[in-house]
């Protein structure tokens, strides 16, 4: 099972969904894993408090690009508060295989530049964040 979901985790590191920049964010935030120096910036196009548009761009390793790649997918459309329901947990289910925790914070490096800088939460691991 897990095979499936690796495969499934390199096909979006191979063809990220939504990898780019766009021109006029109306929000636009990166954060970089505290770990490894990787960093990752996200920027979103609201219509109201809808998201019409969402781009990634940065590096990182597999499951780092994998999952901005899939939660970009999963952010497009929804409202800023839905995008704050989504946990770690959904996150983790997601990519769907057993992550340590340090392949837990190359996972949720996109989730913190939604929560911290697009949806501006400040939380749980607000004295690791690096935001800019
Ligand atoms: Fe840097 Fe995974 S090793 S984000």
């Amino acid at each position: 099972m897990d095979d499936l979901y690796r495969e499934y985790i390199l096909e979006h590191y191979k063809s990220p969904h939504n990898k780019g920049d766009i021109a006029h964010p109306d929000r636009f935030a990166a954060y970089a894993n505290p770990f490894c120096g990787d960093r990752l910036q996200m920027g979103v196009r609201l219509e109201g408090d809808r998201v019409v548009e969402v781009r990634f761009n940065g590096t990182g390793c597999a499951i780092s690009q994998a999952s901005a790649s899939m939660l970009t997918d999963e952010i497009q459309g929804k409202t800023l508060a839905e995008l704050a329901e989504i946990t770690k947990e959904d996150i983790f289910e997601m990519l769907g295989i057993p992550l340590s925790p340090a392949r837990q914070k190359c996972a949720l490096l996109a989730w913190e530049v939604l929560r911290k800088g697009i949806l501006r939460l400040d939380e749980d691991t607000a004295e690791e964040s690096d935001l800019a």
